[in-house]
């Protein structure tokens, strides 16, 4: 065989549903390998005398298909693809003539200049499939795959979809603030979108990463007239997709958890308009982990509960069973709660929760403004109001909020 030349390869989308792949050798590179072959539906066949961990396990759950022996010439008889990656140099040249003698590309781990094929370096997102080949620089070829793959999932490439983008409205929670805790997909769509319709809370540094043309629209400053702001903004929300744009409503934390996206994606399907919703990191568990507070803890904390504090506990309108959250033992984590912190704790005590519960209040957690005041269920009013706490604020009640504190004891 000649050995290759300078020629750059040339590129190609294999289609492996069903067709025999070999693999000579069960190492380290046949199992960093496999896992693309197997998405790609090949049917493989590994053989060697012997297989790492993992490709042993992808034998036994009937993934592959597990020669255990050493290479024998006619093993790439109904290859239309081999992989020749064993530790026999002598096994690796004699199946690699094989290729080549039956025409089928062959890539070597041990000889790249004798590979009728190499292996670009790829990556996958949403739907594209990056594959790097920079000839004889792998680590060249992942730095640049990862560069792009990136590059695309967190929006900063930015490579509009032109056969699938459709309009319609993408509901994405922000995380908690820090534009980091946005989800990839959250960033992807940000950076596609024609109009952003922002909450106060939520990752607002990243509104000013987006193109001029973007129209950004702050939610709490829509007028509604007579019209309650919810109603507002879904009417924003409908008459902006309507007019064919691509539209992200950024609210802060999970679009789910008290964030009136249902009310909102029904809205939109009510007009016939496609919603996409994406989940955030909220700020019930990610506020108190940034603070150093782990919403359970082995043989602290077996449960955790997220309740709102919008109204107080003896209002009317109130859903929650404080009587029965006051005898749990477990976390307890309140939203919207700082207005309300003295009615709540005095209901969680009256109902059995003892007086000296810790409890952390935890501001403008994951931004550069978070800060965290400890005290105790019976002192925790005085010491938000002393603090001049103010929201938005995660109050976290129970024993995870000393786990892990070393410094100070709480004020109580
Ligand atoms: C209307 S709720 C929305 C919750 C949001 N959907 C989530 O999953 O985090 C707003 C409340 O979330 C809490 N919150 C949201 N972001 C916060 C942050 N960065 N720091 C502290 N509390 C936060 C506060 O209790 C705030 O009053």
């Amino acid at each position: 065989m000649d050995r290759m030349d300078d020629a750059p390869a040339y590129p190609v989308g294999l289609r492996l549903r069903g067709r025999r792949v070999v693999v000579i050798g069960g190492g380290q590179v046949a199992q960093r390998r496999l896992p693309a072959l197997l998405t790609a539906g090949a049917d493989i066949v590994v053989v060697s005398p012997q297989a790492t961990a993992s490709v042993e396990a992808m034998a036994a759950a009937g993934e592959v298909r597990w020669e255990r022996r050493a290479y024998r010439p006619g093993d790439l008889a109904e290859a239309w693809y081999a992989l020749v990656a064993s530790t026999d140099p002598a096994a690796n040249a004699a199946a690699s003539a094989e290729a080549e003698e039956r025409r089928v590309w062959c890539v070597r781990s041990d000889d790249a200049d004798a590979a009728t094929a190499w292996t670009p370096a790829t990556g996958r997102t949403e739907g594209v499939t990056v594959a790097v080949l920079t000839g004889r620089d792998p680590r060249r070829s992942a730095a640049v795959r990862d560069a792009v793959v990136e590059g695309l999932r967190d929006g900063s490439l930015v490579a509009p979809r032109h056969r699938e983008r459709t309009a319609g409205v993408a509901l994405v929670g922000g995380g908690p603030g820090d534009p980091d805790l946005i989800t990839v997909r959250g960033r992807r769509l940000l950076a596609e979108a024609d109009v952003v319709i922002a909450d106060r809370l939520g990752p607002r540094d990243l509104l000013d990463e987006l193109p001029p043309h973007v129209e950004v629209i702050d939610a709490a400053k829509i007028p509604y007239g007579r019209a309650m702001a919810q109603e507002a903004i879904n009417a924003a929300l409908i008459e902006h997709a309507k007019a064919g744009k691509a539209v992200v409503r950024l609210k802060g934390g999970d679009p789910y958890v008290f964030g009136r996206g249902m009310e909102e994606a029904e809205a939109l399907a009510a007009e016939g308009i496609a919603v996409t919703v994406v989940p955030g990191i909220s700020s019930s568990i990610s506020v108190p982990g940034a603070a150093g507070i782990p919403v359970t803890h082995r043989g602290v904390a077996h449960e955790f509960t997220v309740v709102s504090g919008h109204v107080a506990p003896d209002d009317a309108r109130s859903l929650v069973d404080w009587a029965a959250l006051a005898r749990m033992r477990g976390t307890l984590v309140l939203l919207m709660a700082v207005e309300r912190i003295g009615a709540i704790a005095d209901t969680l005590i009256a109902g059995g929760r003892p007086a000296g519960t810790p409890v952390a209040v935890v501001q403008e957690g994951t931004t550069a403004a978070q800060r965290r005041v400890d005290a105790t269920l019976s002192s925790v009013a005085r010491v938000v109001a002393e603090e001049g706490v103010r929201p938005p604020a995660v109050v976290v009640v129970g024993d995870v909020v000393t786990v892990g504190r070393t410094a100070g004891p709480s004020r109580g």
